[in-house]
């Protein structure tokens, strides 16, 4: 027969595999814990929105649309539908759809994939996850810092703490007509240095410049360095706001950086903007990016609110953690049962279920394997103990108690009576 060929995952779209689950398992009750704390609640939505949600809410002229969105024609209706690039406009969509602005603000947070069509690299991945946040609603200040405060208990619930934390950047976008203003500068500054712009900021010139200020291009360095900076067209409001963002993170200790430079790279943001950024990671260090988006409500179709968010990416965070200060986890099993002789599969079966209903969490030896091989694979399972039930230990309704390891609070083998046996293990676990 032909060798069958193997069909592999798509690029740029990973496999999370038993060994690392554990530790996005405790990321994610760490994250939801916090966002529960600030009175966040969560919201779903699908993973598939038509397309001109995002060409309308992220921007016509931004990498994502221009370049990154896996976009398809359903073959079924016809329909245009993504794959969402970025979850804030999907949520914006269904507080609009399900008027859920009708009683007053609401706080919500969600988690799940999100899908970008970049280079795949060391933390850009094609599938990524987020964590997000979004406050609608609420005009700020308040929310906008008490966000950063929640971000910044968020690293020290994880332990990254000192320099293991990520730095905060922020910066304010102002209204739209000071950024008009700062725009028709910035178009005026680059027209006036044609010469050297590439292809790509030649294209945005007009249509979007505040992104030739993203550009990476060594060649445009000292234009855009030179280029006018929007904080100078700012407006006793809008400073006014940054002020009181500034004066919260001051009051609590956070500290931060104020880059007139950073713009972020969706069309949607006015007012705060802000990054955390590593160091630890490489090239792609920005683990959390966000900041208010006052019309986005309102140019999706809804009555207008202003609004407040941000996403953490998930895969940045676990490396970082893996990098600084992978926690150390408790083992996901107490108790793995070893058993042999005739008949040892019923009782086996019996007493496993007699322990889960005591709340333990037993894996049972599946199969025929000598009592050396089982203990290998309990030993290799992670498990606090093995229970090991021979004909020896039924005939005498016993099983033997084996410490597998000595952070499962037990010391020596030992032997207990069947019917005690799932209390006193987990005595000996001090799961009591
Ligand atoms: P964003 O800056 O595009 O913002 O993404 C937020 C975070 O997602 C980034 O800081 C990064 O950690 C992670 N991320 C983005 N792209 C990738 C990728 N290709 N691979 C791995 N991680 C990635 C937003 O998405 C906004 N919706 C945030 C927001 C919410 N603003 C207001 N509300």
């Amino acid at each position: 027969m032909a060798a069958v060929q193997k069909i592999v995952g798509v690029k740029g779209m990973n496999d999370l595999l038993p060994e690392q689950s554990g530790l996005w398992e405790w990321v994610e009750s760490q994250v939801a814990e916090v966002f529960r704390q600030y009175g966040y609640r969560a919201i779903r939505t699908p993973i598939l929105e038509p397309t001109a949600l995002f060409v309308r809410g992220i921007g016509e002229v931004t990498d994502i649309v221009e370049k990154e969105m896996y976009t398809f024609t359903d073959a079924l209706n016809g329909e245009q539908l993504t794959l969402r690039p970025e979850n804030t406009a999907a949520v914006v969509r269904s507080v609009i759809e399900h008027n859920l602005l009708y009683d007053g603000p609401k706080r919500l947070w969600y988690v799940g994939p999100m899908f970008r069509h970049e280079r795949p690299q060391r933390g850009r991945y094609r599938q990524f996850h987020q964590f997000g946040i979004e406050a609608l609603g609420m005009p700020g200040p308040d929310v906008d810092a008490e966000q950063l405060l929640m971000i910044d208990r968020l690293w020290k619930s994880l332990g990254l703490t000192g320099d293991h934390a990520p730095r905060l950047e922020i910066n304010s976008l102002g209204a739209l007509d000071e950024r008009q203003a700062h725009r028709r500068a910035l178009i005026e500054h680059f027209q006036s240095h044609a010469s050297v712009l590439d292809a790509d900021a030649q294209r945005r010139l007009h249509s979007n410049p505040l992104r030739i200020l993203d550009s990476k291009n060594p060649a445009m360095r000292a234009v855009i360095d030179s280029a006018p900076l929007l904080q100078d067209f700012l407006g006793d409001a809008s400073r006014a706001h940054l002020a009181g963002v500034r004066d919260t993170l001051d009051r609590h200790g956070v500290g931060y950086s104020v880059n007139p430079r950073l713009v972020r790279g969706l069309d949607y943001y006015n007012l705060t903007v802000f990054e955390w950024i590593t160091d630890r990671l490489g090239a792609q260090g920005t683990v959390c990016g966000g900041g208010r988006y006052d019309s986005l409500i309102e140019q999706m179709g809804g009555s207008p609110a202003p609004a407040c968010g941000f996403a953490i990416g998930v895969e940045r965070l676990v490396a970082l953690l893996e990098e600084v200060a992978p926690p150390a986890l408790a083992a996901g099993l107490d108790v793995y049962l070893v058993h042999w002789g005739s008949g040892s599969m019923a009782a086996a079966v019996a007493f496993s279920e007699q322990c889960r209903d005591a709340g333990l969490r037993v894996q049972m030896h599946c199969g025929e394997a000598s009592l050396k091989s089982q203990m290998k694979k309990a030993d290799q399972s992670g498990a606090c103990c093995a229970v090991l039930m021979g004909e020896d230990e039924r005939a005498q309704n016993v099983v033997t108690v084996k410490p597998l390891r000595a952070e499962g609070g037990l010391v020596q083998q030992d032997r207990v009576p069947i019917s005690d046996a799932p209390a006193v293990i987990r005595g000996l676990l001090k799961l009591v």
